[in-house]
């Protein structure tokens, strides 16, 4: 301002005195060229140009907004854009006919729909203001490209008027770009990268952030760059730069290119024999990048994947086949796939099919003639057939244990067929039964049983009956068993003069089964009926006879000796020889009549025992009494004679006798267990006083050999104290606890009445012994003995132990709580070396140490609640010059305090 005052006064002066302006006016002059001045320069800034220039501040105009220069617009295609016609005018309300036009010329009509859409979608107008008219393009597309107009009418009279021009350009686009990329090795591969750009774009590229130059390798095209011969190493990432150099645009894409290898197979073709209704399974692997995928097809090319009784792992390669059938055989083919392409194999499979026997007939020979037994089987291949009897399954052949020169076995082979014979000259009865059929190929076989039936005429061998018995008319069988095939048919005849054969009508003889066993059931009312039957078995080889007596059975004879065994008080028993004569049929039992010296034998009494016992026994007599006691046998038919009566003395009441243990006994017992003992007994005669306790001792006992000339002898000595236990009556059985282990001991039994005590039973027992014990039971209970025994040296132990005890009670009570024995003498002792001082300044001490801990350790946190308290209180009412920063931070929520 001050250079253009000066210019205009140097002007002035210059020019005479003509305009002599007084200094007031001088002032107003230069702000008004002043203001002139900048108008000039907006009106040649500003968007100047064509239309509105100086008048547009005057007078009325329409402007285009946004500004462009020359008012022309680049917009890229494709893309929406929008233009306001804005009115410049005093009063926008007397604008009329307020439009836009497109470049032919014609008016764009709005066209009147309700959604407010016009022209198709094209273009949108809008008037938000009375002096705005918006043009709206919602795609700018070629055909839209041109000069558009904008009129009005102000006033209805005076008319306004500008345009805009609209270009166009392409932006830089990727049509064909992909961001991920997949080259295959070996192979040419051209990176894509196509771009749509107008102007015409440039395009440069890097591989991995360096420029890639034009190379044999790398061949720069217009839509990529062509990898020659890929290799792994050409794995990355490739940027596709693209510039227009005249629109100052630059667009980058990074294409990531990875590097694929074609499947190359790593496994062989297979060959394989699968078993009819068997599984079995191909492979197939291979190489490649990524891993490929694997189908399978067979020969007829269905997928196999889908297929039934068929499993393929994509992922493994494998093919798994179930209930293979013979259609199965054939070329299967594996595919192995990846991106980057396929490699495919061709195994085979041949199907072994089960040999089927299509005959293997039973047949039957006789003994001494021939047997031809032939089996006949087919399968794929053919099978071999061997035999063996059902029950050994070592094969026939010409060697081994079932060698025998009367059987040759024969095989031959035709086409899928085989036929085998077993061939059995001077056929045994052994040879009958079944025989199997194998028939084999490599993988498989089939077994059929057949059956050589050797006939022979009827035999007695395992008849075993010679003669039968009966007595008073009872029913007897006469039985007969005749082995025979076929089965032989059985008659009977009943020998003497003349023979009878039996026939159905007889009353007393009965006669069951037909064939093989048969029996006669006889009723001998008659003694006639007694004797000799004959059993005649027939079939088509021939005949046999057996001859069985029907005898009459009586009573047993007398019983030969009854020993006395022993005699209690109140039992006697006996050992009895039965009789000679048995009367036809087996003694079943042994009876015995008693009776009291005073009394008849009408008040006898009886005792019967099976015959199987060793040792009879007559019990519940009474003491000191005479008895005559006699025996019999007896069998089915009855009592035999009684023998010759004896008396027998009962002894008189006395202790009882000695209990049987009944402990498995071998020499010693050994126990199960290392500390226990069941010791079992049988409950001994009583000798007239009922048993009222049994006593069990045992003691440790060692084993002394003691030499009695040239036989050494040994004999059980005691080692420990004897310890004894009362057993009541009841379970006759007892166990010993707390024994030691791997001890021997003599454990006795007696049994007590009111007379007194029966002799003892005894029995040595060895405790198991505990594993890894280092000393036997034996030495244990020497250890003990001293301290068992000593029990005054075990009285001054306990009184020392007591002691001890005291004084160490009496230390800590010393230590802790400063009372007892030790602190009193100590105390005393203290009293006299040391003054007052030394005792008044540790209670001191304590005491001031105690103080500050207190106050160090509560008075801090009472403090901070404190502090905390009146000044969250102080931040309502008083300033907040006194908090401190941490806790003014952490009272003010409110941003009114802050501000304040
Ligand atoms: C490509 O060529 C330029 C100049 O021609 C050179 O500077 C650059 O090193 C080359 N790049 C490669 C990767 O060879
Ligand atoms: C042969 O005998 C066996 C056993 O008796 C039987 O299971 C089989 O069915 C018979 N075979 C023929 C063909 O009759
Ligand atoms: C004789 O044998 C038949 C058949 O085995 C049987 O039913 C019958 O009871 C027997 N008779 C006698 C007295 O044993
Ligand atoms: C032959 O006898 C046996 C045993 O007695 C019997 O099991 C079998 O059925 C009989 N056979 C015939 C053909 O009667
Ligand atoms: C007792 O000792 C002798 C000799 O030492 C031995 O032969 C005998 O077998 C031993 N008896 C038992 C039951 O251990």
């Amino acid at each position: 301002m001050g250079i253009l005052r000066r210019s205009v006064l140097e002007a002035h002066s210059g020019g005479g005195r003509r305009w002599r302006i007084p200094p007031h006016a001088d002032y107003g002059l230069v702000l008004i060229l002043s203001m002139l001045f900048l108008g000039v320069i907006c009106q040649q800034n500003g968007e100047g140009g064509g239309g509105g220039g100086i008048t547009s501040t005057d007078q009325n105009s329409l402007q285009i907004v946004p500004a462009a220069r020359n008012r022309v617009y680049q917009r890229a295609l494709g893309k929406s854009s929008v233009f306001t016609c804005s009115a410049n005018v005093e009063v926008p309300d007397r604008l009329t006919e307020f439009k836009w036009w497109w470049p032919d010329g014609k008016a764009i009509e709005p066209t009147d729909t309700s959604e407010g859409y016009y022209d198709e979608t094209r273009v949108e107008i809008m008037r938000d203001e009375p002096q705005t008219l918006t043009l709206l393009f919602t795609s700018i597309q070629e055909q839209d490209l041109g000069k558009y107009r904008c009129t009005a009418l102000y006033a209805n009279s005076q008319k306004l008027e500008t345009d805009f021009t609209l270009r166009a350009y392409v932006p830089i686009t990727f049509e064909d770009a992909p961001i991920n990329q997949y080259a295959v090795k070996g192979q040419d591969y051209k990176v894509k990268c196509r771009v749509q750009a107008d102007p015409e774009p440039q395009v440069d590229w890097k591989k991995d952030h360096r420029v890639l130059n034009n190379s044999d390798h790398f061949v720069m095209d217009k839509d990529g760059v062509v990898i020659r011969g890929v290799t792994e190493a050409d794995e990355g990432v490739y940027t596709c730069r693209v510039r227009v150099t005249s629109m100052g645009t630059v667009e980058e894409r990074h294409i990531q290119v990875e590097v694929h290898e074609l499947p190359v197979l790593t496994s062989e073709p297979e060959v394989l024999e699968g078993v009819e209704a068997e599984s079995i399974t191909f492979s197939c692997t291979a190489s490649g990048k990524p891993a490929p995928e694997y189908e399978w097809v067979n020969h007829r090319k269905q997928d196999l994947r889908v297929l039934e009784r068929h499993t393929v792992d994509k992922y493994k390669g494998t093919l798994q086949i179930d209930g293979i059938k013979r259609e199965d055989a054939g070329v299967y083919t594996c595919t192995a796939k990846n991106t980057a392409g396929y490699v495919t194999m061709k195994s085979t499979l041949n199907v072994i099919t089960k040999p089927v026997i299509e005959e293997f007939k039973n047949i039957t020979t006789q003994v001494n003639g021939n047997a031809i037994l032939q089996c006949r089987a087919s399968g794929d291949p053919a099978p071999s057939i061997r035999f063996h009897k059902d029950s050994n399954r070592e094969p026939f052949s010409a060697q081994g244990p079932q060698h025998d020169s009367r059987i040759v076995v024969e095989q031959r082979t035709q086409g899928r067929e085989t036929t085998a014979t077993i061939r059995i000259s001077d056929v045994l009865r052994t040879d009958d039964g079944l025989y199997n059929c194998i028939a084999s190929n490599q993988r498989t076989k089939t077994e059929l049983l057949g059956h050589i039936t050797v006939e022979y005429p009827p035999t007695f061998a395992n008849t075993p009956m010679k003669e039968a018995w009966s007595w008073n008319g009872h029913p007897a069988n006469v039985t007969c068993l005749a082995e025979g095939i076929p089965n032989a048919t059985i008659s009977w005849f009943i020998e003497g003069s003349p023979e009878r054969p039996v026939d159905g009508n007889m009353a007393n003889i009965k006669q069951i089964g037909l064939q093989s066993l048969s029996s006669l059931e006889v009723q001998p009312i008659d003694r006639s009926l007694y004797g000799f039957y004959k059993c005649v078995a027939t079939n088509k080889l021939g005949t046999a006879e057996h001859r069985v007596q029907l005898k009459e059975a009586r009573e047993p004879g007398p019983v030969l000796e009854a020993i006395l065994t022993t005699k209690t008080a109140t039992t006697i028993t006996y050992k009895i020889v039965g009789p000679v004569n048995d009367g036809g049929l087996p003694v079943k039992s042994f009876v015995a009549q008693y009776r009291e010296d005073r009394a008849s034998w009408d008040e006898h009494k009886l005792k019967s025992w099976p015959v199987d016992q060793q040792l009879f026994t007559i019990e519940n007599l009474e003491p000191q009494r005479t008895y005559f006691v006699r025996f019999a046998a007896e069998n089915e038919v009855g009592l035999g004679v009684w023998s010759k009566e004896r008396p027998e003395i009962t002894p008189r009441r006395s202790a009882p006798e000695s209990p049987t243990i009944q402990n498995e006994v071998n020499g010693v017992a050994i126990t199960a267990y290392p500390d226990k003992f069941e010791l079992i007994w049988r409950v001994p005669p009583d000798n007239g006083e009922k048993i009222t306790a049994f006593e069990i001792s045992y003691v440790p006992v060692r084993n002394l050999t003691v030499d009695k000339g040239n036989q050494a002898e040994y004999q059980w000595d005691p080692v420990g104290p004897k310890t004894v236990e009362q057993k009541a009556l009841g379970e006759p059985r007892h166990t010993l606890r707390n024994l030691a282990p791997g001890t021997y001991y003599r454990v006795e039994i007696v049994a007590e009445n009111s007379i007194g005590k029966s002799a003892p039973a005894s029995i040595i027992i060895k405790t198991a012994a505990v594993p890894g014990g280092s000393h036997s039971g034996y030495d244990l209970i020497k250890g003990e003995t001293p301290g068992v025994d000593n029990l005054p040296m075990m009285i001054v132990i306990l009184v020392a132990a007591v002691f001890v005890i005291l004084f160490l009670v009496d230390i800590s009570c010393y230590r802790i709580n400063q009372t007892g024995i030790i602190w009193m003498v100590s105390n005393r002792m203290c009293n006299k070396k040391k003054s007052r001082e030394s005792l008044v300044k540790p209670n001191d001490g304590t005491i001031q140490e105690k103080r500050p801990l207190n106050d160090g350790s509560v008075d801090p946190a009472e403090k901070e609640y404190e502090e905390i308290g009146p000044k969250t209180n102080g931040n309502g009412t008083n300033g907040n010059g006194n908090t401190p920063s941490h806790i003014a931070y952490t009272h003010h929520p409110h941003p009114k305090d802050s501000e304040v």
